[in-house]
């Protein structure tokens, strides 16, 4: 294992964000992070990076996870079980999995990140979550040092949200992640408005069809990480009580809106910011995205604090203009 000191790591976080981190070490193996993870508790897990925000530098020692390898378990009539590491590229792994025609994670190609922090967030995409196809993962306790399998229900999914960002945040560091896929009657999902639209000529999409319908919309719409720094949605979409709804359609009878439970109706944050008048707009290097108000950007050489207070001033007049809470998706390191 080697040990670097004083690096930055701004080539591993796709805000890429230039912070300092007074020790790092690459993981390649379990073995190696069970020794590493015995001596050291203070750690700061780094995997693909794509869903943070650093704001200072890291004085924890940064353990950068590239854990790599597939699995298939082919027993089943059905479906297969694939277990990836948790340091396979996401969206090469959902390729991966479309080239062997397993279905099931094609809505979420193009999702930047690894396969190991996909659940923390419970990543989703186009109608689907990676909580429908999840079937276990495996986790390294960090104080004990001892290896536990999490079921589906253990992991406490909700929208973007799982037991891992809540009770056990920070106290196990995932390893591998096993999906349940369809091997051949899959159970496609165009029922999102944009991929209908695209595959409206195509009655019967593959699960290729699927993903490139996904790739390109998402390219259209949404900023590649490597050309302009951003962790894709900065906030969540909110949850408003019915009655706040029928406010605001007075003044915005066009509202686009979902429907959660009766008395709950799910706004986008991007329309809610872009009405706030901050799509397209450049402070520094601090930007919010020009196609996507939902997407805030490093053009270069923005720090955390400065994209962090482009944030908070974005929370504030949505709360001013709509009365309407945005809670931050992004972690805030
Ligand atoms: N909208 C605007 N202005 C904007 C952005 C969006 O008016 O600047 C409107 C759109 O016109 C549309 C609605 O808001 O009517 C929804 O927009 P979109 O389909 O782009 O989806 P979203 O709700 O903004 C969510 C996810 C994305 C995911 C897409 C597609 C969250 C926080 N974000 O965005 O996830 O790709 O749906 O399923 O739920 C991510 O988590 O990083 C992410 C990109």
């Amino acid at each position: 294992m080697n040990l670097q000191k004083n690096i930055s790591l701004k080539n591993y976080n796709t805000f890429g964000i230039d912070v300092i981190a007074d020790r790092f070490i690459e993981i390649n193996s379990l073995a190696d992070l069970k020794k590493i993870t015995t001596s050291e508790k203070d750690i700061f897990l780094l995997s693909g990076g794509s869903n943070m925000l650093l704001t200072k530098s890291i004085d924890k020692l940064v353990i950068h996870l590239n854990l790599k390898g597939i699995i298939v378990n082919d027993t089943e009539k059905q479906s297969v079980f694939v277990t990836a590491e948790a340091g396979e590229n996401w969206h090469e792994f959902v390729l991966w999995c479309i080239s062997q025609n397993y279905g099931g994670l094609e809505n979420l190609s193009l999702i930047p990140g690894n396969v190991g922090t996909a659940p923390i967030q419970n990543i989703g995409a186009y109608g689907v979550e990676i909580k429908d196809t999840f079937y276990q993962l495996e986790a390294l306790e960090i104080v004990t040092g001892k290896i536990k399998i999490f079921t589906k229900e253990e992991c406490d999914f909700g929208y973007r949200n799982s037991v891992f960002k809540n009770e056990l945040k920070g106290k196990y560091i995932i390893i591998n992640v096993t999906f349940k896929l369809t091997k051949n009657k899959h159970k496609t999902n165009i029922s999102y408005g944009a991929i209908k639209t695209y595959l409206q000529n195509n009655p019967n999409p593959s699960i290729k069809d699927i993903s490139d319908a996904v790739i390109a919309i998402r390219k259209s719409k949404l900023p590649d990480p490597k050309k302009i720094g951003n962790s894709g949605s900065f906030f969540k979409n909110p949850v408003i009580d019915k009655n706040l709804f029928k406010k605001l359609t007075k003044n915005h009878p066009n509202i686009p809106h979902y429907i959660v439970s009766e008395n709950e109706i799910k706004v986008p944050a991007g329309w809610l910011i872009e009405q706030c008048g901050f799509k397209g707009k450049r402070f520094g290097d601090a930007g919010v995205h020009e196609k996507q108000a939902l997407v805030l950007v490093n053009y270069g050489n923005a720090t955390g604090k400065e994209i962090y207070q482009l944030a908070k001033k974005i929370q504030q007049t949505v709360k001013k203009e709509f009365n309407i809470n945005l809670e931050i998706e992004v972690n805030i390191i």
